[in-house]
């Protein structure tokens, strides 16, 4: 959706965030809009939203509206509502359970089979990142770092723009990767 401001430009991106349960999406939402972190975890119901407004040039503002779709929303059926004019994707997956990487592949699925970038845009797969979340509990013994030339190779064979390691809790990398995905949709304009 475009907005014409005198000279300024005003563009609002729905980016959906899924993965499996408990990977941290709303933290990552919670880091990315509001800077803050909690540890308690209170499962989502259903999806979320939240707002964030980037000041990306002089004359160019990106809306963001996040899309925080409970992990348990893979079983059900409501994804094809939800991702509807959906115009990037986050997924996420925890790097202290690796049960959750099989999740990534059926979310990417999910998404590619349910949304579509715009007639206009040429129709395509949305572009989607990747996030390897909780990357500051491998300083406390759990889990690991990825094997970038995996990951790599993993991305290119399933449709994924490129990964990133992030904390929420840490405040790590989860700019960096949103600012990724922005650049990615701002190409299709
Ligand atoms: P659902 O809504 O159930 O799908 O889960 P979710 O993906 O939204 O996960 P949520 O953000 O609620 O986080 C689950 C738990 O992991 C919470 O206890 C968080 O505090 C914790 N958590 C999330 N991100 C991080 C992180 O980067 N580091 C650490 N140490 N814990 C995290
Ligand atoms: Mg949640």
């Amino acid at each position: 959706i475009k907005k014409t401001l005198a000279e300024m430009r005003e563009y609002l991106y729905k980016i959906l965030v899924v993965g499996d349960l408990g990977t941290g999406k709303t933290s990552i939402i919670r880091r990315y809009v509001h800077n803050i972190f909690s540890s308690n975890y209170k499962s989502t119901i259903g999806v979320d939203f939240a707002l964030k407004v980037i000041q990306w040039g002089p004359d160019l503002i990106v809306r963001l509206q996040l899309w925080d779709i409970a992990g348990q929303e893979r079983f059900g059926n409501m994804t094809r509502v939800y991702y509807k004019e959906a115009l990037g994707a986050i997924v996420v997956y925890d790097i202290t359970r690796p049960q959750t990487f099989e999740g990534v592949t059926k979310w990417k699925k999910d998404i590619d089979t349910k949304v579509a970038l715009p007639d206009a845009w040429g129709g395509g797969q949305i572009p989607v990142i990747l996030l390897a979340n909780k990357t500051d509990l491998i300083g406390e013994g759990h889990g690991q770092h990825a094997n970038p030339t995996e990951l790599d190779q993993f991305c290119n064979e399933n449709g994924f723009l490129t990964w990133f390691e992030t904390s929420a809790k840490d405040n790590s990398n989860i700019e960096e990767a949103t600012r990724h995905l922005i650049s990615a949709i701002l190409k299709l304009e």
